[in-house]
């Protein structure tokens, strides 16, 4: 493991321009107000909610993998040779069903400024995908500074949980109240 964070930099730089150009994006594009609705759920709400609420739940078992071979969690032995794939597998499949969820919002709800819940649901979703770039690029370096992907891995399930919290939370939270 490297001691240099300057290695940090491009991994970092790249994620803030992700970032960045998502939210100028949603923010110029004019939102086209489209509904989806997918064949077994009555509403665009739901399909994304039921996505996102399962993103959330893979992204959390990848992190308690990571912990696992990072020797951070779990007994002190070396972690069984599959767990890296299955961790990678996850992180997968995790990131491609979030996109049909996150270019709904983009797409067709675009950035509102209007509602402080769902300007905190959106700066956390552009910053969970920012993170996910710099996450991805500093796992693929040379010698990633000790503990970076760990604290990059824990910033990207919080972002994604606050995302999700604002978002597939409050909707199953009006379905059952109303
Ligand atoms: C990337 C930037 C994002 C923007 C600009 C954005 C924008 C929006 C907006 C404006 C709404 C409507 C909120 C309301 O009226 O209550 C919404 C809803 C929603 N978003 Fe996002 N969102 C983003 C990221 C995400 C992410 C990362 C997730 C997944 C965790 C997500 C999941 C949802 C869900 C499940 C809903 C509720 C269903 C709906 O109203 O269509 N969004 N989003």
């Amino acid at each position: 493991m490297s001691r240099r964070p300057a290695v940090l930099a491009v991994p970092l730089g790249l994620g803030a321009v992700t970032a960045l150009a998502l939210g100028l994006y949603s923010s110029i594009h004019e939102p086209t107000g489209r509904d989806f609705v997918l064949t077994g759920f009555d509403s665009t709400a739901s399909w994304k909610s039921a996505l996102a609420s399962a993103t959330v739940f893979l992204v959390l078992v990848q992190m308690t993998l990571g912990l696992r071979l990072t020797g951070r969690l779990g007994p002190r032995r070396p972690p069984p040779p599959w767990a890296a794939d299955v961790h990678r597998l996850v992180g997968t499949v995790a990131f491609g069903i979030s996109i049909p969820v996150v270019f709904h919002c983009i797409w067709a709800l675009g950035y509102q400024s209007d509602n402080s819940r769902v300007v905190v649901h959106s700066l956390f979703g552009f910053v969970a995908y920012g993170l996910y770039v710099a996450k991805i690029l500093t796992a693929r370096s040379d010698e990633p500074p000790e503990r970076s992907l760990a604290v990059l891995g824990s910033l990207l399930g919080f972002a994604l949980l606050a995302a999700w919290w604002s978002s597939a939370l409050v909707f199953y939270a009006g379905t059952a109240t109303s």
